[in-house]
Formats: structure tokens, sequence, C-alpha cells
């Protein structure tokens, strides 16, 4: 059994992202693994601003939700990070989180980590090269040999057909395999 936290930036509950993350969490939770969210729209987490202190102290001077979801991180064995892709790049919500990282990612090298994105358009191109930023971080922050897994998603029209797409189905056994 394993604890999973799924980190949703998408502001819509029920749009592509949380399509494809809320399958994941049950092919999760059919496998045994206990599954919780943070959904970050909801969340006050203010930019990092470059101070530095935490350099010596491994602790953020702002005092906002973070500390929490910081706290729910690093008990968790597996991390989910789930954003749709704005204007080439990871969403807001989702850059300030990681970010904010900056105190503590050092000790977030054991976790699995699992990336879901979803975009508008089919080409994969697009999608690949946001993942790339995930990879970054795993790769060269975390010092891992990448990724658990990746799902990557998309839907021209923006009304969740994503669950007729491979996606959909994908998501769910990348999360019966956690
Ligand atoms: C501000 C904004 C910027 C976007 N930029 C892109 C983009 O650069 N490329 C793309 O393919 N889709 C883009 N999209 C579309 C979303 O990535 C896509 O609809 C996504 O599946 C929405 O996920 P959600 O339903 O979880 O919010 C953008 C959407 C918004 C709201």
């Amino acid at each position: 059994m394993k604890k999973v936290l799924i980190i949703s930036a998408s502001p819509r509950k029920n749009g592509n992202t949380a399509t494809l993350y809320a399958r994941f969490a049950q092919g999760a939770q059919e496998s045994g693994n206990v599954v919780e969210r943070e959904f970050l729209a909801e969340k006050n987490i203010e930019y990092c601003s470059g101070c530095d202190r935490c350099s010596g102290t491994k602790r953020c001077v702002k005092n906002d939700d973070m500390r929490r979801i910081l706290e729910r991180m690093m008990r968790a064995d597996v991390i989910v990070l789930a954003t749709p892709v704005e204007f080439y790049s990871m969403d807001a919500q989702m850059k300030k989180l990681l970010d904010r990282l900056q105190p503590r990612y050092e000790e977030l090298a054991e976790k699995e980590f699992y990336v879901i994105l979803t975009s508008q358009h089919t080409e994969r191109k697009e999608l690949e090269r946001v993942m790339e930023l995930f990879r970054s971080f795993i790769r060269e922050k975390l010092g891992r040999a990448g990724e658990a897994g990746c799902i990557l998603g998309t839907d021209e029209k923006r009304t969740a057909r994503i669950k007729d797409t491979a996606a959909y189905e994908e998501a769910y056994q990348m999360g019966l395999g956690v």
C-alpha cells in the first residue's frame, strides 16, 4: 500500500486534467493504495520571492498553504503532478508550487513522480515540450532517472471528451500499476 498524493493545478474541477487524474486515482485505489488530493486553485500559495533565506533555514518565510502541502508531499510515497498546458508551459498554479519547493526539494528525491498533462492541441510535440520541463526538474533537481510515468492527453473541444481518448484508459492502467 502506497500513499499517493495528486497535486491538481487546473482550476476546472471537472475538466480534462481532473478527468484523467480521477481515472488514475480510481486505478490506484482499486490496487489498494491510499489516494489524497491537493486542489491548488483553492489554496493560498504565494510566489517565491527569491529572498534566499531558506538556503540556511530550509524553511520559507512565507506562512501560507504551501507549508501544509509540503508536509503532505513529504509523507507521500507517490506524487502525481497534474496540469493543463497554458501558453506552452505548465499552468501558473503548478509553477508556483514547483518554485516553492526550493527549501526542501532534496527531500523529495525518494518519491516516485507521475505527471499528467492535458492540452487542446492534438500534436504531441507541444505536450512533450512541456513534459521536458518536468523531466528537467525530476532528473536535475531530484537526481532520479526520470518520472515513473506520464499521461499526455489532448481534447480539442475542451469539453471533457478526453474520456474518449486513449489517455483515459492509460491513466487507469497507470494508476493500477502504482
Ligand atoms: C490560459 C490558457 C492557455 C492555454 N494555452 C494552451 C496552449 O498553449 N496549448 C494548448 O494546446 N492548449 C492550451 N490551452 C488549452 C488547455 O490546455 C486545454 O483545454 C486543457 O485540456 C484544459 O484542461 P482543464 O480542463 O483541466 O482545465 C490553454 C488554456 C487556457 C485556459
